[in-house]
């Protein structure tokens, strides 16, 4: 079973970009899953259940989502209906929306899981507790398990690959929107990469417009980010091949599409 994995979509373009790139990378890779992490889909902040349902329809499974769950509030109204829609799994007890969802791919069901780190960011519950426990639940319904690890740190990440080395079949890094060139396959057969890298401005500085960011950095004044409209674009993905009787994964490989590095058939 191969599943392929899209990074932080940003924006319009982010989304376009999918649109664009998926059937493609459908085409050439014949994934049986994709998800897409669609934390900052709406202009940089949150989804919207038009997006949302975009994304199914252009073909994903299942979204993930971040530190930008709540940004859009569009997601209040239908975060509790959407069955394939997964945010960090160790938000505080009590807040809507799920953190494990399961999806069936013709005969196997695919555990989703979706957790946030704390190096650097808001205090959450324990992610490492939290995957332990999500995980040992999702290994009585099947041993394809998903983590799309939404953190900072490389370091939290690289521990939390290690940690669930074993148990899981993927823990996938997403939020630095910064592509990490550390793909592998751990020892006892979970496929790790620090982090995947976004989807969406690719002359833009982690999405964003540039002005403004570097005005911020120049000043320490408060600026509003902004994400641009039209401009070159990149994809950031990964591919994971799955051995679905073990639930082990046999090999994952990086995608990225840009004008750097542009997409062959
Ligand atoms: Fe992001
Ligand atoms: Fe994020």
């Amino acid at each position: 079973m191969k599943l392929l994995f899209i990074g932080d979509v940003v924006g319009s373009l982010g989304r376009d970009t999918v649109k664009e790139y998926l059937p493609k990378l459908k085409e050439k890779h014949q994934p049986h899953i994709t998800v897409i992490n669609g934390e900052n889909a709406a202009g940089g902040r949150g989804i919207t259940e038009k997006i949302y349902r975009s994304f199914l329809e252009w073909g994903a499974q299942a979204v993930t989502l971040g530190n930008h769950t709540w940004d859009n509030r569009d997601i209040f109204s239908f975060i509790d209906e959407a069955k394939y829609l997964v945010r960090p799994a160790n938000f505080p007890k009590g807040s809507p929306g799920m953190g494990l969802k399961y999806i069936r791919v013709n005969q196997q069901e695919v555990a989703i899981i979706n957790l946030q780190a704390r190096t650097f960011m808001p205090a959450l519950d324990c992610p490492f507790q939290k995957a332990e426990e999500l995980v040992k639940e999702a290994q009585k319904r099947t041993p394809i398990i998903f983590v799309d690890f939404h953190g900072e740190a490389t370091s939290e990440k690289q521990a939390m690959g290690w940690y669930l080395d074993g148990k899981v079949t993927a823990v996938v890094g997403t939020h630095t929107h910064v592509q990490t060139a550390d793909n592998r396959v751990l020892p006892q057969g979970t496929a790790y990469v620090s982090d995947v890298g976004m989807t969406g401005p690719y002359d833009g500085i982690l999405g964003m417009g540039r002005e403004n960011v570097i005005h911020k950095f120049l000043t320490g004044l408060p600026v509003r980010f902004e994400v641009p409209k039209t401009g070159r674009t990149l994809l950031s993905a990964v591919l994971i091949d799955i051995d679905i009787k073990s639930g082990k994964a046999l090999k994952i490989e990086r995608i990225l599409i840009n004008e750097d590095n542009p997409f062959y058939n």
